[in-house]
Parts: C-alpha cells; sequence; structure tokens
C-alpha cells in the first residue's frame, strides 16, 4: 500500500493567486496540487488534498485521516491561530504532522506570530511560498513513511 498524505488547507486559500498576491504569490491552490500530486508520483505517494473555509470540515477530513493517512501537511491559514480544536484534532492523529504557512508568519502582525498547531507539529515551514509544500512532503520521504 503506498503512503497517503493528506494536505489540509484552511480559510481563503481557496483565493490563493487573486488574493493579496503582494504577500501570497500568484500561483492559484489547483497549481500547488498539480505540484503536489506530480511530485508525488514520483514518490509513490498518494495525495489527498483538501481544503475548506469552514473549522468544522477541516476537523472532520483530519478525523477522517487517523484511519486513511500516513501524514498530515496542513496549512490552517488564519484557524493556526485561533482554532485550539484543530489542535485537538490533531493531537489524535497519530502519524506526522507538518504544518506549513506561505508566508513568514512571524515577519507580520503579532497576532500571527503564534500558532495553536505548531504545539503538535513534527515541523512548521513558513515564508518559502507555496515550495514549502514540496518540501513538507520530501520531510515524509526522509521520515521514511
Ligand atoms: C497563512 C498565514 C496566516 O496568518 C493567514 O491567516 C493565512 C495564510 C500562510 O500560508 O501564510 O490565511 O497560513
Amino acid at each position: 500500500m503506498s503512503t497517503r498524505i493528506y494536505v489540509l488547507n484552511g480559510p481563503n486559500l481557496n483565493l490563493l493567486g487573486t488574493r493579496q498576491p503582494e504577500v501570497y504569490g500568484h500561483e492559484t491552490l489547483a497549481d500547488v496540487q498539480q505540484r503536489l500530486i506530480g511530485r508525488a508520483a514520483e514518490l509513490g505517494f498518494e495525495i489527498d488534498f483538501f481544503q475548506s473555509n469552514h473549522e468544522g470540515e477541516i476537523i472532520d477530513k483530519i478525523h477522517e485521516a487517523r484511519s486513511r493517512a500516513d501524514g498530515i501537511i496542513i496549512n490552517p491559514a488564519a484557524y493556526s491561530h485561533t482554532s485550539v480544536a484543530i489542535l485537538d484534532a490533531l493531537n489524535s492523529f497519530e502519524k506526522p504532522v507538518i504544518e506549513v504557512h506561505i508566508s513568514n508568519i512571524h515577519k507580520r502582525e503579532a497576532f500571527r506570530h503564534h500558532s495553536f498547531v505548531s504545539a503538535r507539529a513534527e515541523g512548521v515551514i513558513a515564508g518559502l511560498g507555496t515550495k514549502g509544500y514540496l518540501l513538507a512532503l520530501e520531510y515524509f520521504v526522509e521520515a521514511g513513511q
């Protein structure tokens, strides 16, 4: 059975490419998905790519991942800074979690400097643009998942 990685994206990331391109770049979420699927195919990995603007839907997807995924790459977007519920859901997931932020949240407003999810994540990639998702995928090669 091939390694299956869930890639979860939080609110407003559906607007990637048109939303504040000076912060988040011009690539769309569909572009990110395509690049990840391409790299995953080379690695023999399977990607389940998901975006939602609703906290509960992200939590439901994390619950699904408990029995279906070998790892999670998550950009919780604004929920990073607010959601104990997403942290609790991730704490119920027993395999590695990598947190990704397209922008460097530490260079931005103070309210973005804290992420609840970071307390659970094996690692955090921030500020490397959408390439962060691909770098997160490489972690799972290194981790021998
Ligand atoms: C983000 C950073 C968050 O602070 C913000 O709310 C987002 C995107 C990022 O990828 O840089 O929506 O997670």
